[in-house]
């Protein structure tokens, strides 16, 4: 019986006392969950409900997300803070940085259990990646978007929060790396991606598996990654206001060096090939790739297609060409590994430990 239900038949004052002390007692016990609103098609209009593409993302500001989801209220004690208002394409480097400064010390703070993140989708899985790697805290972070806008018939952005909120405030997501609630399912930020331009199931982790649902307003988990994150991580970005520049050079057939010339022209201090099959090298771009780790740029073999090891020492010698393999990270969470790797070290065998570590 709810405790709304059960008010109507409290029958003695000490019983109705005892009721209404209940309440207050699981109000005091509520969860304080922070979301941070960073933008995207969770904070986007259309002109008309039928409206599910060509609306204009990020113009809703985070009380209005807040107060269309009034069910939030009852599983956390929820703030707000709009930390940028943003299409995340245009996400960068240096908004990396300030979030995580804010998520850390948000997190540093008792009086904040948990921190919901929302965020555009298109790179939704890069900033994860980025906090994964750089929080330190075994507090909950989950980060949210939406594939249609508020506007919009059947918008997935308000039970996006709600289940976001609801994990955030979790004692099941304490410890768990930071977490990606999208479609009622739970996933690691490691190794989600988006996988479609559209629909609203777009956020998938391929082969290696989500790790739970998020279903009659409870997290059930089934897995965990086995890759350090957070707190357990040998990054640190408190200091630092810039990131070493990466950039993700592209394989195909018949591919034209000229882009991955340019970028090292440009002064990039690593770069990612996201090579055709199993990191494969075209002629044409491995000559350019190997006179660059010559000038000290720090190379790294990733795989366009999406799934599956890139093998060290497989279609290219790395041990030779002192190149790294990425693993499994695809090009773009293999350029923040990169990144955050070279604050610490320029040493290719360092940054292959750390590919496999984290
Ligand atoms: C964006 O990434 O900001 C726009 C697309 C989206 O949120 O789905």
């Amino acid at each position: 019986m709810s405790n709304f239900i059960s008010a109507r038949y409290c029958k003695t004052l000490l019983a109705c006392a005892m009721l209404l002390s209940s309440y207050a007692g699981a109000a005091d016990k509520l969860a304080h969950v922070t979301i941070l609103a960073t933008g995207g098609t969770i904070a986007g209009s259309g002109a008309t409900s039928t409206t599910t593409v060509g609306y204009t993302a990020a113009t809703v500001g985070v009380e209005r997300l807040i107060a269309a989801v009034p069910e939030l209220a009852k599983v956390a004690d929820v703030k707000g803070e709009q930390v940028f208002q943003i299409a995340s394409e245009n996400m960068s480097n240096e908004h990396w940085l300030k979030l995580a400064k804010r998520v850390n010390a948000l997190l540093a703070q008792p009086d904040v259990d948990g921190i919901v993140i929302t965020h555009g989708t298109d790179t939704l899985e890069e900033t994860a990646y980025f906090l994964d790697l750089t929080v330190k805290s075994k507090k909950p972070v989950v980060l949210v978007g939406a594939m249609r806008p508020g506007t919009a018939l059947s918008a997935d952005g308000p039970i996006n929060l709600y289940n976001a909120v609801l994990l955030a405030a979790s004692q099941e997501a304490i410890g768990k790396g930071v977490l990606v609630a999208m479609n009622d399912q739970i996933h690691a930020a490691r190794d989600v991606t988006k996988t479609n331009t559209s629909t609203p199931d777009s956020f998938k982790t391929p082969e290696l598996g989500m790790l739970g649902y998020i279903q009659g307003n409870k997290p059930y988990f089934y897995h965990v990654s086995s890759r350090k994150n957070t707190a357990d991580t040998e990054f640190d970005i408190s200091q630092l206001d810039t990131l070493p520049q990466v950039d993700i050079v592209y394989g195909y057939a018949n591919v034209n060096p000229v882009a991955l010339n340019a970028l090292v022209a440009s002064g990039a201090k690593g770069i990612i090939h996201a090579g055709v099959g199993d990191g494969s090298l075209a002629n044409s771009v491995k000559t350019g790739l190997v006179a660059a780790r010559k000038q000290g740029v720090l190379i790294v073999r990733s795989s366009r297609v999406g799934q599956g090891i890139v093998a060290r020492n497989g279609e290219a010698n790395d041990d030779e060409l002192d190149f790294v393999a990425s693993d499994t990270l695809n090009p773009q969470k293999a350029r923040i590994l990169l990144m955050l790797a070279l604050t610490k070290s320029s040493d290719s065998k360092q940054i292959q430990r750390m590919f496999y570590t984290y």
